[in-house]
């Protein structure tokens, strides 16, 4: 996809959305959070099906970051310091200039405190589950907060792959559960 050609409308923009995309970027159920939980669980799947869905969901997970990154990039590219300061992004900006860094909405810098790997395979696809929820809901707090189309669509975009990721992990731990599948 040609991000470049896609979000090119609101380039030079600074917004306040600025500051809470970044909860999908650095943030508890942001979507580096999503990847990296998926990758790490990916080993103690019972079989090639679970390693590889998680593995193409944390892919795709981290091609979301991209995203959410590109957004947040655009919107401050270009602006002047005083329309910096008059958004509130003065303290973003001292520390980082334009330079896209993993924290959450409020400045928090991410950590790996955020994610969960029990061994457990059931276990951890609920728990993947519950990401995506979280992650859905969140989508849903950020399409709440702006009403810049250029910046709602590709939020609902992202919004909607939560929901299929919540529909593929639901899948196999059904399947794992309807086979009876053991730990091994
Ligand atoms: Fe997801």
């Amino acid at each position: 996809m040609n991000f470049k050609v896609y979000y090119t409308p609101f380039l030079f923009k600074v917004k306040q959305e600025n500051s809470y995309l970044h909860i999908q970027s650095g943030g508890p159920n942001g979507e580096l959070s999503a990847s990296l939980q998926y990758l790490t669980q990916r080993y103690t799947m019972p079989d090639e099906r679970g390693k590889a869905l998680l593995t193409d969901i944390a892919t795709e997970e981290m091609a979301h970051v991209e995203i959410i990154s590109t957004m947040i990039y655009q919107l401050l590219k270009g602006v002047s310091i005083e329309e910096i300061k008059k958004e509130g992004l003065g303290a973003f900006y001292a520390q980082h200039d334009c330079g896209v860094f993993p924290v959450d909405a409020a400045g928090v810098p991410f950590t790996t405190a955020y994610i969960s790997c029990t061994g457990d395979f059931i276990a951890d696809l609920e728990s993947d589950m519950a990401a995506e929820q979280r992650a859905r809901a969140t989508y849903e707090n950020l399409m709440n907060l702006t009403n810049d189309s250029d910046v709602l669509a590709p939020l609902a975009f992202l919004r909607q792959r939560e929901i299929i990721h919540y529909q593929r992990f639901k899948e196999l731990r059904d399947y794992y559960l309807s086979k009876k599948i053991q730990k091994k």
